[in-house]
């Protein structure tokens, strides 16, 4: 799980590396924010997989579901029978999780290859029949097919790293068959806009709220799981997609809207010493008053037969 735990920021300005896109053949080439943040996925995946990272021995267990899918499963509905697809799977823990609810087929997919290499790996060893695929989100359509799926899911820590939330929406309304639907559970703006970093209780509003203003830039000396190995590449660039941004570009995609439910909790430990594990998931919330802050939203959307996206105002 993502936490914008980081904080130096400063706008995006000068000081962009370059780097390599090992195995890669992207269709839209990569912006230079994207080429940091791929950098950055690929330095932390080694981590996420080692010691104290994602416990995946927990995956021996045949039974045993990742804690983002545990809290998805009541709202999800019947996977029997229907082709999947997750968008922006890491290393797997969460594709071979709604594997393991009965989808006729389940493919995972992300632009890091050693993400990718990672939950190949991972579903060797959980025995899934899961599938890996790589490439960068714009292209996903290009790469997988149009109408290829029944259900996309995605989130936790997904649209803080895309630049164009309208241009994803349209990728999910593409991969979907009519009749297929979106399941989105995404860390909520009102928490990624809160500082992380202040000792003294106070929720306080340090970061935007909107994705149209713009990227944040963030130096994260270390990742969000693992053993505290240093990231050669602490440099990242993240969009805070409000609500409303979300939810028009999901309206604009053609994609009808079902559900939007917003939650106090969030899997990981977001806020650091204001935050207490709650069962019976494991999720984290305020300890004092936590209706005060929502940390994660779950939005449905599905494709109705005939699809007819509507003009941007
Ligand atoms: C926080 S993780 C995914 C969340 C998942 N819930 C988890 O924790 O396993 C974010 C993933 O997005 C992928 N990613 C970031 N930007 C991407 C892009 N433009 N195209 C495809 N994948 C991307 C990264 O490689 C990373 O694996």
């Amino acid at each position: 799980m993502l936490s914008l735990r980081s904080r130096s920021l400063s706008r995006i300005s000068a000081a962009r590396k370059r780097t390599a896109m090992a195995g890669i053949t992207a269709r839209m080439p990569l912006d230079e924010q994207r080429r940091a943040n791929l950098a950055n996925w690929e330095d932390r995946v080694p981590i996420h997989i080692g010691p104290d990272g994602y416990e995946l021995a927990q995956f021996d267990d045949s039974a045993h579901l990742s804690r983002v899918v545990r809290f998805d499963v009541p709202g999800l509905g019947d996977l029997a029978g229907l082709d999947v697809v997750h968008l922006q799977c890491h290393i797997g823990t969460d594709t071979i999780s709604l594997d393991r609810l009965g989808a006729k087929s389940v493919v995972g997919y992300d632009f890091s290859p050693a993400a990718v290499a990672a939950a190949r790996a991972l579903a060797d060893r959980a025995a899934s029949t899961a599938r890996f695929v790589l490439g960068e989100l714009y292209d996903a359509v290009d790469v997988l097919g149009a109408e290829q799926f029944d259900l996309v899911f995605t989130g936790i820590g997904a649209l803080c790293w895309l630049p164009d939330v309208e241009a994803w929406a349209e990728v999910v309304a593409r991969l979907l068959r009519p009749g297929g639907r979106l399941h989105l559970r995404e860390g909520h703006p009102m928490l990624l806009s809160v500082d992380d970093e202040r000792d003294d209780g106070v929720i306080a509003i340090e970061w935007p709220t909107f994705g149209r203003t713009g990227a944040t830039r963030f130096e994260e000396p270390i990742s969000y799981e693992g053993d505290g190995t240093r990231l050669a590449h602490p440099t990242t660039f993240q969009w805070n997609w409000s609500i409303g941004e979300v939810v028009s570009a999901v309206l604009r995609s053609g994609l009808r809207l079902d559900l939007l439910r917003e939650h106090t909790t969030v899997p990981w430990n977001a806020l650091d010493g204001v935050m207490h594990e709650v069962p019976p998931l494991g999720e984290w919330e305020l300890i004092d008053r936590p209706e005060r802050l929502a940390c994660t939203y779950t939005l449905q959307a599905s494709k109705p037969r005939t699809l007819q996206a509507t003009k941007p105002l």
